[in-house]
């Protein structure tokens, strides 16, 4: 009985002492990594992550990060059908530093890499700059070495590649960065990875999968009236401060369908046109746009649909939909 009491006691004080190991580990590790000895860090340290391993590699800690990114169309850009073709099978050159980076030094056109290029745009191009992970966070990685960096929350980044669609958002002089409608935070972990996800406190994550951006009603003003022998749309781009579609090479489309009916709702004809910045016709931001159709004499009303087709895909969704009475 008394060895069984004993034995209690040794190990409620062994669970403290962890507890206590624990919670100092994680003070040191959050609030004063400068005073871990750097030849402990040493120890676990694992190189081979600042030297372009694949994309997976990271997934072994950042998780969450990386199956938001494997969705991006950042994942595709060198494996994409629409790609392959358009560079003529992978074969021009000039094509290379932005699908295939080695390097993003924000505003500085990149070098192209020979290593993991089914990889695309991926982490390593993105973070490793002067071997370090570079990143918005002034943090302790015990892994691989990183540096704060105030560039990753900026538009300037991503000007790198989107050149033309940088132009267009500086000239609105809108103060919401790219990163803000396309990269948007939460809270969590930057790990996921048992112990590591317990020692860092949580923080802000970006979403990975670079989503396009949904235009929805709100996001576009669009009018339709009569006039004596016309009708008229009006389409003003109030929202998006960049044009609406935008793109650097691709060819992402806007249709505005237009039909007209008589007054039992029958069709009697159509008539579309498409907004492309192929075309130089996308909508500018906040500048006014008018359209002008030709009814037949017996309309009586007008349907106005918009439909947009992103720049790598055909596949359609409607944004605006409405109908109006002469
Ligand atoms: C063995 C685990 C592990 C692996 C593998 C790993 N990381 Fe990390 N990484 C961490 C930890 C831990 C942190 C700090 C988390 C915290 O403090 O919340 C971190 C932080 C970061 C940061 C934030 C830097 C900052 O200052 O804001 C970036 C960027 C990053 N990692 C990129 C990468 C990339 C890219 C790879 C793959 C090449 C990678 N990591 C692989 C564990 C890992
Ligand atoms: C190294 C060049 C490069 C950098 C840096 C870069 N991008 Fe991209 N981005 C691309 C390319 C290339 C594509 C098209 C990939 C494809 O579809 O094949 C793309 C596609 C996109 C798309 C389109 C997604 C879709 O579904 O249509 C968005 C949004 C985007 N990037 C946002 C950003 C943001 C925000 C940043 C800055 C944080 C950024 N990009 C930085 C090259 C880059
Ligand atoms: C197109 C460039 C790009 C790619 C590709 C990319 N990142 Fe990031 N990453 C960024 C930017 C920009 C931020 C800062 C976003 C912010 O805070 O507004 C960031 C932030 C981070 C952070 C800090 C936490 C956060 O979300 O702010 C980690 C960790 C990270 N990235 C890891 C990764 C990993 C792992 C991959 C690959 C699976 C990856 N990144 C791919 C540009 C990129
Ligand atoms: C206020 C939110 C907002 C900001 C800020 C913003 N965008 Fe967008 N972005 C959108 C919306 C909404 C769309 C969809 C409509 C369109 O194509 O214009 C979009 C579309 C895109 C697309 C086209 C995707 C496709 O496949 O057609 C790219 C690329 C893009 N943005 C990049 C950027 C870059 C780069 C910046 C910063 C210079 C930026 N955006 C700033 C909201 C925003
Ligand atoms: C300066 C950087 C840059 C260079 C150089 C570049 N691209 Fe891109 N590319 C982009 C960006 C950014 C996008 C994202 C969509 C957009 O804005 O058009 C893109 C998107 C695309 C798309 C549409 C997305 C998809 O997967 O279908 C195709 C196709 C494409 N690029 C082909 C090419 C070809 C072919 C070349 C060489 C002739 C090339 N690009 C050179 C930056 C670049």
């Amino acid at each position: 009985m008394k060895i069984r009491i004993r034995w209690i006691r040794w190990s409620f004080l062994l669970l403290a002492l962890a507890v206590l190991a624990g919670l100092a580990l994680f003070k040191l590790i959050n609030e004063q990594p400068r005073l871990i000895p750097a030849f402990l860090v040493e120890q676990v340290r694992q190189p081979d992550l600042l030297e372009y391993p694949e994309a997976r590699r990271c997934a072994d800690c950042h998780q969450e990060i990386f199956e938001a990114w494997k969705k991006s169309r950042h994942s595709l850009a060198w494996v994409s059908e629409s790609y392959i073709k358009n560079s003529e099978n992978r074969s021009k050159e000039k094509c290379l530093a932005c699908h295939v980076p080695k390097e993003v030094v924000p505003g500085v056109k990149p070098d192209p890499r020979l290593q993991q290029r089914d990889d695309g745009i991926y982490c390593v191009p993105c973070h490793v700059r002067n071997g370090a992970m570079n990143g918005p966070y002034d943090l302790f990685s015990p892994p691989h070495p990183t540096r704060k960096n105030a560039d990753y929350r900026s538009s300037k980044f991503c000007s790198t590649c989107h050149q033309k669609t940088f132009k267009e958002w500086s000239d609105t002089g809108s103060r919401q960065t790219c990163q803000s409608c396309h990269m948007k935070r939460r809270g969590g972990r930057l790990t996921q990875k048992f112990p590591l996800n317990w020692m860092h406190v949580k923080r802000e994550v970006a979403d990975h999968s670079f989503p396009k951006g949904d235009l929805v009603t709100d996001s576009l003003y669009v009018q339709g009236s009569f006039t004596d022998a016309a009708f008229m749309v009006r389409l003003v781009n109030t929202t998006v401060p960049h044009r609406v579609p935008t793109a650097d090479n691709g060819d992402p489309r806007l249709f505005v369908q237009v039909t007209f009916m008589d007054e039992k709702g029958g069709e009697l004809d159509g008539d579309r046109e498409i907004l492309s910045p192929q075309q130089d016709t996308a909508l500018i931001y906040q500048k006014p746009v008018d359209l002008q159709f030709f009814p037949p004499t017996q309309t009586q009303s007008a349907r106005i649909v918009l439909r947009y087709q992103p720049a790598w895909g055909k596949e359609r969704s409607d944004v605006v939909s409405l109908t109006v009475q002469r």
